[in-house]
């Protein structure tokens, strides 16, 4: 594409930054890493850009150095800066090669129960709880920070991220992301950008306008990276536009260092680097783990090579170096390094179940079923919930402390393995609660499962479905044959709850005859304790999804997914010449639902809880700082819990309608609270692609108070004036 090669050409110049044009936030670490630069042999310098595998690659010894994990980097000695040891992941330390002695580690519940519960402090909660544990693990750089938007409910990798809003995302996100950093541990986010399937994920070009890229998926990254000051950006596998991310200068060198002035470097995802001096001049600023993964060696001796036969600018050499120190005083490693030590695991263990706790989703609660007397005779059954609960699979996996709950059967599977369990049972949690009362059947004979069905006074049933790392699913529904269960549990007994353990929507031939639907996405280390807090009512449910649930494929932008069929086949990945037309641009997700005029299963934003709420006295504030709106929330139910009240915005021009705030209150019964929200404003915007800037329409914009995204809800008009947003 034209437009993306002219910036490969005019990419160096803007790559050369000073730390001058950084942001205030920036000088400190950026001034430290000028000084130490100075002092800098250009081989020094090139320790900084190059990381290699941790692991011990196909079962070669672990590299002496290194703790084993996902990469390390080992500087050249006199400069006291640290060796970097580098660990996946976004839930928790992750690294299945590096075991703890103890083996215990916490795993939050899946990015989208953080991103369910719309609630920030609970992210940065977690953020801070896995980055001290990668800490304590004598880590200093972890890989966690997911942040690309839910364009297809079956990308398997969906449950990492934070679903399909880039304001939610953005914040989410962003927050987790200060938390690692607080703890002196470098953290990326990844994976940038439009790595938005895993399909043919090595090579599929995702093709879509740029202007729409920065209202969607980029503005999700802005407003992470402005939020939560990650050290690291990592670029993705896929190509955007043609050009692969690690070599995609209108990616990393316009938008990201130019535009959002990104002090920190960028490390390419694990084998996504595919050449020198192109990666080099477009913006790439350090080859992650490229003595094994990448097809070989680019920023070794080919990077030394390339300066010295005058490819690559020395200067360019430095400005990877000293982004890479920027990174490494700005949070601290030198002056804090890690010291291995036991985490405080009962207490981990209750940040991530207070997150779970927060981020399911009631669904439907008709007549009011949950939550369950503890005198009631309840039947669990199946989803293992006997055992414990499902985890998403891939590089964030987190080992759950005595192994997987339900044992694999193949020891042999290639990666990433079978489904894991962590060793936090539903059932057992619920028998603790209700004592006598709660029996479990496995599901797996309909008619003994149906016959206890009958005897019982409700009937608990968890359904499952596994994601992973490598490959989407290919469809929207529960897989073996757990929809037929339902239905027939359904049959039997009128009172039928179901739990969903899934990393992305499915579909629900059976809910017209279930009472109640929870989405309890992956539930994390002690997720089986959330659940049955939830179902029992010591939680007040408080989650509201943030992505869209279909009614079926047909009303996807993309009903298939195009190119190669994912089969759960590792090798799909590597399929050539795929591409993907992101021609619904920034309508994503439930903007895409209005702007199509068409009815989700579950809206965005859509949660219930055990109490009622209500919002009036909408009125909008325009000052100097911006808009914003306030209202007053009232807890009219009988029970304390909290709402999530939502503003959207519809342009003067049309399009779906935008998040463009939110918040999280709290109540008692019979309470009321008057809030104001600060509205994005790059949401009442539109992107500017040849003034590289966002420009808001002069005109009448919806502003609308709801409690999802499709329901109507209280609206003010807001008249605004043409105004120009520098980005
Ligand atoms: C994944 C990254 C991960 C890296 C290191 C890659 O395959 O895409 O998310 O951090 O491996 O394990």
């Amino acid at each position: 594409m034209r437009f993306q090669n002219e910036w490969l050409k005019r990419g160096l110049i803007a790559a050369l930054l000073t730390s001058t044009a950084l942001p205030a936030y920036a000088q400190d670490a950026a001034q430290r890493a000028d000084a130490q630069l100075a002092t800098m042999s250009l081989q020094d310098q090139m320790s900084l850009v190059f990381s290699r595998f941790g692991g011990g690659f196909g079962g070669d010894a672990i590299p002496a150095g290194a703790l084993g994990s996902a990469a390390f980097l080992q500087p050249t000695p006199h400069h006291g800066l640290p060796t970097l040891e580098i660990t996946d992941a976004g839930l928790g330390v992750g690294d299945p090669r590096h075991l703890r002695p103890d083996g215990l580690v916490v795993s939050l519940p899946s990015g989208l129960a953080t991103a369910s519960t719309w609630d920030v402090d609970m992210a940065r909660k977690g953020g801070t709880m896995i980055g001290n544990e990668a800490w304590r693990t004598g880590f200093n750089v972890l890989l966690a920070g997911g942040a690309d938007l839910t364009r297809d409910p079956r990308n398997g990798r969906n449950f990492e991220y934070a679903g399909e809003d880039p304001v939610l995302t953005g914040r989410i996100v962003g927050n987790t992301i200060a938390g690692v950093q607080s703890q002196h541990v470098i953290t990326t986010i990844k994976h940038f950008a439009m790595n938005d399937l895993e399909t043919s994920r090595m090579t599929m070009s995702a093709n879509i306008a740029p202007a729409a890229m920065r209202e969607s998926d980029l503005l999700g990254f802005e407003i992470a990276i402005e939020t939560g000051h990650p050290g690291s950006v990592m670029c993705s596998y896929n190509r955007v536009n043609d050009l692969y991310a690690c070599e995609n200068a209108y990616l990393l060198t316009k938008t990201l260092k130019q535009d959002w002035k990104f002090p920190g470097f960028v490390m390419s995802d694990w084998g996504a680097d595919h050449t020198t001096a192109r990666a080099a001049l477009a913006g790439l600023d350090q080859e992650s783990s490229g003595d094994t993964i990448d097809s070989r060696p680019f920023f070794g001796k080919a990077l030394a090579d390339a300066v010295q036969k005058g490819a690559v600018p020395k200067e360019r050499v430095s400005d990877m170096a000293r982004r890479v120190m920027y990174a490494i005083y700005d949070a601290g490693l030198s002056e804090h390094p890690p010291v291995i030590q036991p985490v405080d695991f009962a207490a981990d263990k209750a940040v991530a179940e207070r997150d779970e706790e927060e981020g399911i989703v009631l669904l439907k609660n008709t007549h009011d079923l949950l939550p369950l007397h503890p005198d009631a005779r309840v039947l669990v059954v199946g989803g293992h919930a006997d055992a414990g609960v499902l985890s998403g699979g891939g590089s964030s996996q987190v080992n759950p402390p005595g192994g997987n709950a339900v044992p694999l059967k193949d020891k042999n599977l290639p990666w990433p393995g079978a489904p894991v369990y962590f060793p936090s049972a539903p059932f057992k949690a619920m028998q603790a609660l209700a004592p006598g009362r709660v029996t479990y059947d496995p599901g797996t004979d309909l008619r003994k499962a149906t016959t206890a069905a009958h005897r019982a006074d409700a009937v608990v049933v968890f359904a499952t479905k596994w994601s992973f790392e490598s490959a989407d699913s290919p469809d929207v529904s529960l897989p073996d044959q757990q929809d037929v269960l339902i239905a027939a549990l359904a049959k039997a007994n009128p009172h039928v709850i179901v739990v969903l353990e899934t990393g992305n929507p499915v579909l629900m031939p059976w809910l017209p005859n279930v009472q109640v639907v929870l989405e309890a996405w992956y539930p994390g280390s002690d997720g089986g304790t959330a659940i049955a807090r939830v179902l029992y009512g010591a939680v007040t449910p408080s989650g509201h999804l943030p992505m869209s649930f279909p009614q079926s494929a047909a009303q996807l932008p993309r009903p298939e997914i195009p190119g190669v069929k994912a089969d759960t086949v590792f090798d799909v990945q590597f399929h050539t010449d795929q591409e993907v037309m992101y021609d619904e641009g920034s309508e994503v997700g439930y903007r895409w639902y209005d702007h199509t005029h068409q009815q989700p299963l579950f809206p965005f934003g859509f949660g219930l809880s055990y109490s009622q709420f209500q919002f009036d006295d909408l009125h909008t504030m325009t000052t100097a700082q911006g808009v914003s709106a306030s209202f007053t929330v009232h807890n009219t139910g009988k029970r304390e819990g909290a709402a999530v009240p939502q503003i959207y915005v519809t342009l003067p021009d049309g399009g779906g309608r935008r998040l463009a705030g939110w918040a999280r209150v709290t109540l008692a019964p019979g309470t009321s609270q008057t809030v104001t929200v600060p509205l994005e404003p790059r949401v009442f915007a539109r992107f500017d692609e040849t003034a590289g800037n966002w420009r808001i329409p002069a005109g009448d914009f919806v502003v609308r108070l709801a409690s999802d995204a499709q329901s109507s809800g209280l609206t003010q008009t807001l008249k605004l004036d043409s105004t120009t947003i520098k980005p």
